[in-house]
């Protein structure tokens, strides 16, 4: 196993992590023993000293020693800033002292290494087999406290990405106090980037801002409890003239569902330092003696092969590193959404109905939506009451599992597990379950309060009533959803000075019940969701299969949202369905076949009622369903590439090409018609130079199948323009496109070029 730690030990090692694909560098400082930051990019060759990386410019500014001009921590390169120093920028951790100072130094104690890495049981982090990396572990300690500190960094062999997390041990008599730990920082030396991140709301998440960098501190954060519609725990700093296809990218990923802060801080030399973890707002920690703090995982991702390039590190590490990859299917199912065809009005009866037509039409798994439980004809109660309405399946979940798998058919059903409403036996008993102060205002969301997860009672109370669902019926597949933010955090359960540990319990609450239910049924199908993406986050990734990523459906909206989050996400892992129309959203009327085209490119399902849809439709359906199995494969598989931003042209262009390069699939989507247009051609991107590809447009007669060579298509691209040579009069009777519509191309290798 080739090594990718390399150390120059001595009094003040040097540290290199390098695969060949990037290099990350610091070292300890000989005059206070602190990390240095030296570098962080692409690979350069292990050397045997790095004093040629330091810059030191004399600079009027405090020193930490008597006679010196170049000890001030403002102009050194920070690994792991702390608080009380003669560095003025923004800390990853600040500790509040007995004294009430907040004064921090920590220094270098050794090192650890390791073959593959550590996880822990309390949060999810990314797996490593002994082959696939490498973890050195930094030991600090604090000079004014007996609080230990280990950064830890993992180092993958194939992908150009690097994790970092932070553990605090505190091995004093007395308990510390953390009011900020954040998951990593990085000092790079100058601010020539652009910075990308994802934004949004509900029912428009994940959209694309790229911008230059300010003088000054800019973040994007969450502070309402899950990592949020509002900002996505991501984000990139990138080179002014990186494309998707070229230029440096440097990304990092939070792996984390609660508060979170991702943080750029431009100084006035034009250092940019990136700090990224649990928000600090809001956050104050006890650590009791003997106790330890871990901070999430960070994923930093870095490419030279512009964005395309960043996000395949992403794609490939989550799918084969993060992702629960178990399940009951033997492909990806295509699945039937009850929620837009029924809302809350349904029985037995008509869910029999559309199980039996969704295994009639080639559906492998029917999913039973919001409304079953409880008495729940709309969303005024009943979340936390997870018994069966038998007013609408008088034969109980049990029963209607059995029919609709006796169909041939798997059946899925909908949670929101933390979520309850006053109407419950549960809030009847325990009114102090909920999150917020008994004597102040709780805001309800949906007619909804959140249940206090930081209670392990509360845990095991939900954990219990799940699993007398789940284990008295056969059932594939969860929607875990979680429809509100916290407003007002208060927790009846823990105490006064623990408050401040509220919204960080919360979470590893959630974790906690999403590891029982996974350990008591390991091979169950999660979906989550809350609202749509306001949770769509690697953590939450580590427990699901996939991710309903937005709440709107409109094939439109959908390529901005899908668009985005490909960014980070593996479109594996993007729910993703075909939808009504007029689409319930914003009333877009769309073609049956360019809402499949979308969601071809993500999980694919439907969400509409199929008891509706024409005869004509439904074997249109059927064969949609045949062509996703036919490609589903590539599209979970291969590398996917983004070729034309929605939020830059009228046409939007993505591909996904299988790791081989043997074959491809590239969607195209037009959202506005022009008349008399200009030409127009898309540069396909990944495929192989020499090979020959014939180019198939699916759901389109053709007599001859093209065939073009990679280099062609990467070089010209796709001509979208008809070709009406000789064809003069059929100006105007000519097929026209319409304002939204969509095209879909399968390239395979031909053999015999
Ligand atoms: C949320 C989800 C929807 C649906 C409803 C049910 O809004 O995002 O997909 O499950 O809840 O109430």
């Amino acid at each position: 196993m080739s090594q990718m730690i390399f150390i120059n030990e001595g009094q003040y090692p040097s540290f290199h992590l390098t695969n060949g694909k990037l290099s990350y560098i610091f070292h300890v400082l000989e005059s206070t023993q602190t990390l240095e930051q030296l570098y962080y990019g692409a690979a350069i060759k292990p050397r045997d000293n790095y004093d040629y990386l330091i810059e030191r410019e004399v600079r009027p500014s405090n020193n930490l020693y008597q006679d010196t001009h170049t000890t001030s921590f403002e102009h050194i390169k920070q690994e792991f800033p702390v608080y009380g120093t003669t560095d003025f920028r923004y800390p990853a951790i600040e500790i509040a002292y007995p004294d009430g100072d907040h004064i921090s130094h920590l220094s270098y104690v050794g090192y650890t290494q390791l073959s593959g890495k550590q996880t822990s049981n309390l949060q999810p982090m990314l797996r490593a087999g002994e082959e696939d990396a490498a973890t050195l572990i930094i030991h600090l300690k604090d000079n004014y406290s007996q609080a230990a500190i280990d950064l830890h960094y993992t180092i993958y062999r194939e992908q150009a990405v690097i994790v970092r997390r932070v553990v605090v041990h505190n091995r004093g008599e007395e308990s510390l106090r953390l009011k900020r730990l954040l998951s990593m920082s990085i000092d790079f030396p100058h601010d020539d980037f652009e910075l990308l991140h994802l934004y949004g709301a509900w029912a428009r998440e994940t959209h694309l801002e790229r911008k230059p960098l300010i003088k000054g501190v800019q973040n994007f954060s969450s502070t309402r409890g899950a990592s949020s519609h509002a900002h996505n725990p991501f984000l990139a700093l990138v080179a002014p003239n990186t494309s998707e296809h070229q230029g440096e990218a440097f990304g990092f990923s939070l792996v984390y569902s609660g508060n979170f802060l991702s943080q750029i801080e431009v100084d006035t030399y034009h250092v940019t330092r990136v700090s990224m973890g649990i928000n600090p707002f809001q956050f104050d920690w006890y650590l009791d003696t003997g106790e330890s703090f871990e901070s999430p995982e960070v994923v930093m991702a870095y490419s030279s092969k512009g964005l395309n390039g960043m996000s395949q590190q992403f794609h490939d590490i989550y799918r084969q590193q993060l992702l629960h990859n178990e399940t009951p299917f033997e492909k990806a199912p295509v699945l039937l959404n009850s929620w837009e065809a029924n809302y809350f009005d349904f029985d037995e009866k008509k869910l029999l109905e559309q199980a039996q037509l969704s295994k009639d039409l080639g559906f492998d798994l029917f999913v039973l939506d919001d409304g079953w439980f409880g008495k729940r004809d709309s969303d005024n109660g009943s979340l936390g009451n997870w018994t069966t309405d038998l007013d609408k399946i008088p034969q109980g979940i049990r029963s209607l599992a059995s029919n609709i798998q006796a169909m041939g058919i798997h059946f899925g059903l909908w949670f929101e597990p933390e979520m309850l409403s006053v109407d419950t036996p549960v809030y009847q008993a325990h009114p102090e379950w909920i999150i917020g102060h008994p004597n102040k205002n709780i805001s309800h969301g949906r007619n909804q309060f959140v249940l206090d997860f930081s209670n392990p009672d509360v845990v095991a109370n939900i954990f219990e009533q799940m699993s007398q669902i789940l284990g008295s019926a056969e059932i594939d597949y969860i929607k875990w959803d979680m429809n509100r933010y916290i407003s007002e955090p208060f927790s009846n359960f823990l105490k006064k000075h623990q408050q401040g540990e509220l919204f960080h319990r919360y979470i590893l609450g959630v974790y906690d019940l999403l590891d029982r239910i996974r350990k008591a049924f390991p091979a169950v199908f999660i979906e989550t969701c809350a609202g749509g993406g306001g949770r769509y986050d690697p953590a939450m990734l580590f427990y699901a299969n996939q991710n309903w990523i937005s709440d709107d459906t409109d094939a439109i909206e959908r390529l901005k949202i899908q668009y985005g989050a490909s960014m980070v996400y593996p479109i594996s892992t993007m729910g993703s369905h075909v939808s009504e129309i007029p689409n319930h959203q914003v009333g877009r009327i769309t073609s049956l076949k360019m809402r499949k085209d979308v969601a071809l490119f993500g999980t694919f399902g439907y969400e509409l009622d199929i008891m509706k849809l024409s005869d004509a439709d439904r074997e249109e359906v059927r064969q949609q369903i045949n062509q996703f199995n036919q490609y589903q494969s590539l599209l979970h598989h291969g590398d996917f590439y983004r070729l034309n931003s929605p939020f830059e042209a009228g046409l939007t262009a993505w591909m996904v090409v299988s790791k081989d390069q043997s074959e491809a699939i590239v969607g195209v989507y037009q959202s506005q018609a022009s008349a008399n247009s200009a030409y127009e051609r898309i540069q396909l991107a990944g495929l192989a130079s020499d090979q020959a590809y014939e180019l198939l447009e699916l759901d389109h007669e053709s007599k001859d199948i093209p065939v073009r060579y990679g280099d062609d298509l990467m070089a010209i691209g796709l001509i979208l323009n008809e070709n009406f040579t000789g064809r003069a009069d059929e100006y105007w009777g000519r097929e026209k496109a319409g304002e939204y519509h969509s095209r879909v191309f399968y390239l395979k290798t031909k053999k015999d070029k």
